[in-house]
């Protein structure tokens, strides 16, 4: 089972937006083994967004992702990384297509609701920037069998 890095950024959190876009994860049958309501430091943004360093968007990036609480959560699932990602839609709210999260809830370039780690290298990176190795649950959902089938061909 994969793991990937989801967070509700900053404009989701103010926007009162986190049950919603949380059930669309759920929705899909992917589940969740950690969770936490937090906000991010410079320090840690700046360790999360190390890739875009001296890109021009990075320093209102840094701006944005500290400029209030995020919820960051450990989601799993097979093919937890693309699925997420999918589910995500396009960078900007204004190319995402209708049915993503970017694409019926954003409308700018930078205010984009939600961060999901692009490639299982930067999952395994992400994760461990979020949570220590003991926050993490051991967990599978009752249904798991009924939504992921092994040797899926
Ligand atoms: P994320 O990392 O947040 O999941 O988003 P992403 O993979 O879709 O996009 P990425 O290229 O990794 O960019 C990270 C975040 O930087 C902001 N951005 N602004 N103005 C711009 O051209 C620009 N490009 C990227 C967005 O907030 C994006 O989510
Ligand atoms: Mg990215």
């Amino acid at each position: 089972m994969e793991r990937t890095l989801i967070i509700l950024k900053p404009d989701c959190v103010q926007r009162r937006l986190i049950g919603r876009i949380i059930q669309r994860f759920e929705d899909k049958g992917l589940s969740f083994c950690g969770m936490k309501l937090m906000t991010i430091s410079r320090e840690l943004a700046e360790k999360h967004y190390a890739p875009h360093k001296g890109k021009p968007f990075y320093p209102p990036l840094i701006d944005y992702i500290t400029s209030g609480p995020v919820v960051v959560i450990a989601v799993q699932g097979d093919r937890a990384i693309e699925i997420c990602r999918t589910l995500m839609g396009k960078t900007f709210g204004f190319e995402a297509a209708p049915g993503t999260i970017r694409g019926d809830f954003g409308a700018s370039k930078s205010l984009n609701l939600v961060h999901g780690s692009d490639s299982p290298a930067s999952a395994e990176a992400e994760i461990a920037l979020y949570f220590k190795p003991g926050e993490l649950l051991d967990f599978r959902s009752a249904d798991h069998r009924w939504v992921f089938v092994e040797n899926d061909v």
